[in-house]
C-alpha cells in the first residue's frame, strides 16, 4: 500500500487507495498485523467503551463538526456519514472531499455502502487505523440506493451479504458491524440477523422500520422486532427509530433490552438529546458554529443543520429564514444567529406563560419556540387523495433541491445526494478523474 496523505487541516489522512482488496499480507481476522481483534461484547465494552448513546450515520449531516457537538452532549459513539465504498477506494478526490476526523473523534464507526466485497474491503482497509469498526449500510431505502444497488436493496441477497461481511471480518483489523432494517415478517428479520452474525458481524444496529417505510409512509419503528433480534443473537445490538427525546432512550432500552440506542433526526433537532437537556436553539447554533469556525465545514452541511435546529422559531422570523438561505460563510451564519438570539432573548424575557400544557396531537409538552424540541412527524395518512398530493409535493420539493425532512437515509439525503458533494455527483467526478 502506498501511503499518501490528505492535506486539509484538522483531518487525519487516510492512506491512498492503492491497496489491493486481496492484500495477501492480511490473514484471518486481520490479527497478524496487530493485537488480537476484539469481538462481540468484548469489542463493545473495550473499543466502544460500552457506548449506549449513539449518534447515527447521516449523509451530509453527521460530519465531524456535528459529531463534536454530539459528543459534548452525551453521545458516546458516533458514526460517520455513509461513504460509497467504490468511490472511496478509487478516488483520492472523493476521500478528500468526504473524509474528516481527528484524534478526539473516537470511538468512531465508519460506514460504507457497496455491493462488491473487494471494493468494500479496499475502502475499509483505508480507514481501519482511524476508527473502531467499519459498518456496512444495508438499511438505506432511498432511490439512489436502488439505482446503485446497495443499502436495503441488498436485503434479499443473503449470499452476497455473507461474502461482504465475512471478507471484512477476516481481513480487517477492526470489527465489522451492520446497520439493517427489519422485514415485514419478524421471523425473516431474526433469520437475517443471525445470518449476519454467522458471517462475522460483531454488532448490529436494527432500524425498526421496513424498507417500504420511508417518506410519507415512514410511520413508527417496531421495537418488538428489535427485541426479537436482541434475544436471538449473541452480539451487541443497537436500536434505532422513535428516539425523539431523552425519555425515549430509557423507554427503548426497557422495551427492547438493547445495549445502545441510536438517534438521527432527534439529534438534528436537539443535539443535546442524550444529555437530557433542551437548550435554547441559539445556544446550540452558536456552539455548533464555534466548532465550525475551527473545523472546516461546508456551508451545505451547516445550512440544513441550522434549519433543523432553528425550526421552532423560523416561522416567526421569516426574514431570518431568508438570510439563512443566502448565508455562505460561517460569519454569515453567525450574524444571522446573533440577530435571532437578540430577538429570542427579548421574547423569552417578556414571556408570561406559566403552563404551556400538552400538545393534543403529539401528547408531548408544548415547548417554548426558543427551546430545542423534538420534531414529531404527522401520523400516517390513510386518505389516498391526500397521499397522492403529498407525494407530488415531495417530488416537486426534491426536484428543486429543497431540504425535505424525511427519515432514513431521508428523502433529505436523497435530495442532498443530487448536490455536488454527494455520491452520485462524486461518481461523475470520479469518472472525470
Ligand atoms: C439526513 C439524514 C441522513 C441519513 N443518512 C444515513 C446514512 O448515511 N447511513 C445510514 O445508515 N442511515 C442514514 N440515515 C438514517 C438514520 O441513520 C436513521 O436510521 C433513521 O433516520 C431513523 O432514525 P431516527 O428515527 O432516529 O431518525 C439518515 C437519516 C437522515 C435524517
Amino acid at each position: 500500500m502506498t501511503a499518501t496523505t490528505t492535506t486539509q487541516p484538522g483531518i487525519i489522512p487516510v492512506a491512498a487507495a492503492t491497496a489491493t482488496a486481496t492484500a495477501d499480507h492480511m490473514v484471518e481476522n486481520g490479527a497478524a498485523n496487530g493485537p488480537a481483534k476484539l469481538s462481540g461484547y468484548e469489542f463493545w465494552r473495550t473499543a466502544l467503551k460500552g457506548a449506549r448513546y449513539v449518534a447515527a450515520p447521516m449523509v451530509d449531516q453527521s460530519e465531524l463538526a456535528f459529531r463534536k457537538l454530539n459528543r459534548r452532549y452525551g453521545a458516546e459513539l458516533c458514526y460517520t456519514p455513509m461513504f460509497h465504498a467504490r468511490l472511496f477506494g478509487e478516488s483520492k478526490a472523493y476521500r478528500e472531499e468526504q473524509w474528516q476526523s481527528d484524534e478526539a473523534d473516537r470511538p468512531l464507526v465508519v460506514q460504507f455502502c457497496g455491493n462488491n466485497p473487494e471494493e468494500v474491503l479496499r475502502a475499509a482497509l483505508l480507514v481501519q487505523d482511524k476508527c473502531d469498526a467499519v459498518d456496512l449500510n444495508i438499511g438505506c431505502p432511498q432511490h439512489i440506493a436502488r439505482r446503485g444497488h446497495y443499502g436495503s436493496f441488498l436485503q434479499d441477497e443473503w449470499e452476497l451479504l455473507e461474502k461482504i461481511v465475512s471478507l471484512l471480518h477476516k481481513q480487517l483489523s477492526v470489527p465489522v458491524t451492520c446497520k439493517i432494517r427489519v422485514f415485514p415478517d419478524p421471523e425473516r428479520t431474526v433469520a437475517y440477523a443471525k445470518m449476519l452474525e454467522r458471517a462475522g458481524a460483531q454488532l448490529l444496529t436494527v432500524h425498526g422500520r421496513t424498507r417500504e417505510m420511508k417518506g410519507h409512509k415512514t410511520g413508527l419503528a417496531d421495537w418488538t422486532q428489535i427485541r426479537r433480534v436482541k434475544e436471538a443473537v449473541s452480539i451487541p445490538v443497537f436500536a434505532n427509530g422513535n428516539i425523539l427525546r431523552y425519555e425515549d432512550v430509557a423507554a427503548c432500552i426497557e422495551a427492547t433490552g438493547v445495549d445502545g440506542v441510536m438517534s438521527a433526526e432527534g439529534l438534528l433537532y436537539n443535539p443535546a438529546l442524550f444529555s437530557g437537556k433542551q437548550p435554547r436553539v441559539w445556544e446550540m447554533a452558536e456552539e455548533y458554529l464555534n466548532i465550525c469556525h475551527d473545523t472546516p465545514t461546508k456551508p451545505c452541511y451547516i445550512r440544513p443543520h441550522l434549519f433543523k435546529l432553528l425550526r421552532p422559531c423560523l416561522n416567526n422570523h421569516t426574514d431570518l429564514r431568508e438570510r439563512l438561505t443566502q448565508a455562505r460563510t460561517v460569519a454569515d451564519f453567525a450574524e444571522m444567529v446573533s440577530e435571532l438570539k437578540k430577538r429570542l432573548m427579548q421574547e423569552e424575557e417578556s414571556d408570561t406563560v406559566v403552563d404551556r400544557g400538552i400538545n393534543a396531537d403529539t401528547g408531548l409538552p408544548n415547548y417554548p419556540h426558543w427551546q430545542c424540541q423534538p420534531y414529531v412527524r404527522p401520523p400516517l395518512v390513510e386518505n389516498k387523495r391526500k397521499l397522492a398530493l403529498e407525494e407530488a409535493e415531495a417530488a416537486a420539493a426534491a426536484q428543486i433541491g429543497r431540504n425535505v425532512s424525511e427519515t432514513c437515509c431521508g428523502a433529505e439525503a436523497d435530495a442532498q445526494a443530487k448536490r455536488a458533494q454527494t455520491v452520485e455527483a462524486s461518481e461523475q467526478l470520479a469518472i472525470a478523474l
